[in-house]
């Protein structure tokens, strides 16, 4: 495949092109003289309507390569195959006994060919994307593939900004009910993606009122399903007080203290689940009272504390729970109501003295010496803000 592109690119450029071996100098020559410029070349190859053709080569190309991308490689390859070899052969010939003129033409010609074959653009390979997934005759695989493809292409902002305009974010969401649980996953996953700092996804998200969808699937027994719903929900309210006020009066405040006090709950789960409180706390004192009516109850504020004081610290993997609770305790602390209450809260001294020995020990440990003292000089700022605890 590689080679085929090398020695195009070498006759195109005019290097020596006797010295490429006779097959693909055949073919090349046989793709060249069937280029008739007067219509625009490569159409004229086929005989079939230009437009139609490169939509068909792209999809074609689609299927061909694993990620989904098409190269200009494959797209070659595609024309190649499509040329009768009897006449690749005669052309061969003539191409020998071109001028220089001639050949200098045919190179012009070739270069047209180039730029006509040019990438699809990303909006042609989210049009695409988006009519597989919509296509239901399609397979599941097929359908998972147009959803990975997707995931890639929603990260430039401005393609997702075009992701509702070519009618991807409605055929998203509407798989986020499928029965299979690889392409729920995936379609969350797009949707956390596309949201991503992005208001006007955002804004579209929760127009389509897909926040309750997204909540109830991050209650899904399967890991997997529950951490990337809670990854689309995040990205979907972050930094986004309409989302955060939709979030509330959804009960987020309730499925976050299920979360958070669950046996049941996965660390990974868990992780995102206190990140999503110190971004909501966070959220609440930057409004300055403007969320006021959406103040976290006193029962997810002890749960926090509580999974601060039930931790051990013994891996790395392990410490980052109680990090992550140290965090959401220290954006806690920083809303009026909620700094009231952790003052109140029992237990929270206890479970502060205690990580501060663990993290006297762990700071002993050359392994350990980093995080311990990072971790240290959070629970300090902890202790220091709620004056509890030796500071
Ligand atoms: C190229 O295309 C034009 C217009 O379709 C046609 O009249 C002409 O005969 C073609 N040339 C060759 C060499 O086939
Ligand atoms: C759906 O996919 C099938 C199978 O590839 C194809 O034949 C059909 O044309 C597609 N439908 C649409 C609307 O693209």
């Amino acid at each position: 495949m590689a080679m085929a592109l090398v020695c195009f690119f070498s006759l195109a450029c005019g290097a020596a092109a006797a010295a490429a071996p006779p097959t693909v100098l055949s073919r090349i020559a046989g793709l060249d003289a069937k280029l008739n410029s007067s219509r625009g070349g490569f159409a004229w190859v086929t005989g079939i309507d230009e437009k139609d053709l490169e939509t068909k080569a792209q999809v074609s190309l689609l299927e061909d390569t694993e990620v989904g991308f098409p190269t200009l490689d494959s797209l070659l390859q595609w024309a190649i195959g499509h040329s009768d070899p009897e006449k690749l052969k005669d052309s061969a010939r003539e191409t020998m006994r071109l001028t220089p003129e001639e050949l200098a033409k045919r190179r012009a010609d070739i270069k047209e060919l180039m730029e006509r074959l040019k990438m699809p653009s990303d909006a042609d390979l989210m049009r695409i994307a988006i009519k597989d997934l919509k296509n239901s005759s399609l397979s599941v695989d097929e359908h998972k593939r147009a959803l990975d493809e997707l995931l890639e292409l929603v990260e430039p902002i401005d393609n997702a900004n075009d992701l509702n305009k070519l009618g991807g974010l409605e055929a998203v969401i509407d798989v986020l009910q499928s029965p299979e649980e690889d392409i729920r996953v995936a379609a969350a996953w797009v949707l956390g993606k596309a949201s991503q700092n992005n208001r006007l996804v955002q804004s579209q998200i929760l127009q389509m009122e897909t926040l309750p969808a997204l909540m109830k699937m991050v209650t899904a027994t399967s890991e997997e399903e529950a951490v990337k719903a809670l990854y689309a929900v995040s990205a979907v309210i972050r930094n986004y007080p309409a989302g955060h006020e939709a979030f509330y009066e959804q009960g987020g405040a309730r499925l976050l203290q299920e979360l958070l006090s669950s046996s049941s709950t996965s660390q990974r789960l868990m992780k995102k689940a206190l990140f999503l409180v110190a971004d909501l706390a966070e959220q609440l004192a930057e409004a300055g009272g403007g969320l006021s009516s959406y103040v976290p109850e006193d029962e997810l504020v002890e749960s926090v504390v509580q999974i601060l004081g039930s931790s051990d610290l013994d891996t790395q993997e392990k410490a980052r729970k109680p990090l992550e609770a140290l965090m959401a305790l220290k954006s806690l602390a920083r809303v009026g109501s909620t700094h009231k209450t952790l003052k109140g809260v029992s237990g929270l001294d206890v479970a502060l003295e205690k990580l501060r020995r663990t993290l006297e020990q762990l700071m002993l440990e050359q392994d350990h010496v980093e995080l311990a003292r990072d971790m240290e000089e959070l629970r300090k700022e902890v202790a220091a803000s709620l004056q509890v605890g030796r500071i």
